[in-house]
């Protein structure tokens, strides 16, 4: 299989992609949340869409257009997150890129919590499912190819080695955060497969999710 009927080599493949922060609510006026502007994983689907790819798009908060041709579905939790990926398989390819908080409140709020002068409230915080291990999970629903991100702040392949293995998924792009990525429409990073490692010199998050999508499609093509 050399390409879809149109010559796209994604065209008849599915793919669900996360991207953007999640938002844990504390009370209604209130939040805990990532940085991610959704850049990275907004052009991995446009790139996955150029290709001939059917695109679900899981996105959380973000200030940015759907991209041509791509399914957009909002959520806010990363309770939300998981259940609208859950509802997006079947896919053929999961590029799972969002910056999934790694806590939610216990006991949200149900109104407004005010200022006393007894001081500061304090949180109590649980763990938020690991979205990305769950779709890497094996089973008939998993998808043939899972991508994670890895954001690090230091010992960026010691990092997302750990986090291939444990979370089972297929490639990590690693993602070195100590400077200019958030924000930014420039990336540099690091493709990590079970067989090795490949650094891609900085450059647009849009070449780098062009990259990613020509990786996916010759994965596919293979
Ligand atoms: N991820 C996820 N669900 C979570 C946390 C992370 O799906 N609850 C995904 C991210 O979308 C990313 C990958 O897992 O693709 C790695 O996220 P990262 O925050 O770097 O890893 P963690 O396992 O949360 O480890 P830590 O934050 O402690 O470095
Ligand atoms: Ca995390």
């Amino acid at each position: 299989l050399l390409a879809g009927p149109d010559g796209r080599p994604l065209t008849g493949r599915t793919a669900v992609v996360t991207a953007g922060p999640t938002f844990e609510p504390i009370d209604p006026v209130r939040g805990l949340t990532n940085r991610s502007s959704g850049k990275q994983g907004y052009a991995v689907a446009a790139a996955l869409a150029e290709l001939g790819a059917e695109v679900t798009l899981i996105s959380g908060p973000v200030a940015l257009e759907a991209p041509v041709g791509v399914t957009r579905v909002w959520v806010e939790a990363a309770t939300e997150m998981k259940a609208a990926v859950e509802a997006a398989l079947p896919a053929d390819i999961a590029v799972m890129s969002a910056a999934v908080a790694d806590w939610r409140v216990d006991g949200v709020a149900s109104g407004k919590i005010k200022k006393k002068p007894g001081g500061p409230p304090s949180l109590a915080l649980i763990e938020n499912p690991d979205i990305l291990a769950g779709v890497s999970a094996p089973g008939p629903r998993r998808p043939k190819l899972v991508v994670g991100f890895a954001a690090e702040t230091s010992d960026l392949e010691a990092n997302a080695r750990a986090k291939l293995s444990r979370k089972g998924c297929d490639w990590i792009i690693g993602n070195d955060v100590s400077d200019e990525v958030f924000g930014s429409d420039g990336n540099a990073v690091t493709l990590f497969t079970r067989d090795g490692a490949e650094p891609w010199p900085r450059q647009s998050k849009t070449d780098v999710a062009r990259k990613i999508a020509q990786r996916i499609a010759d994965h596919f093509k293979a």
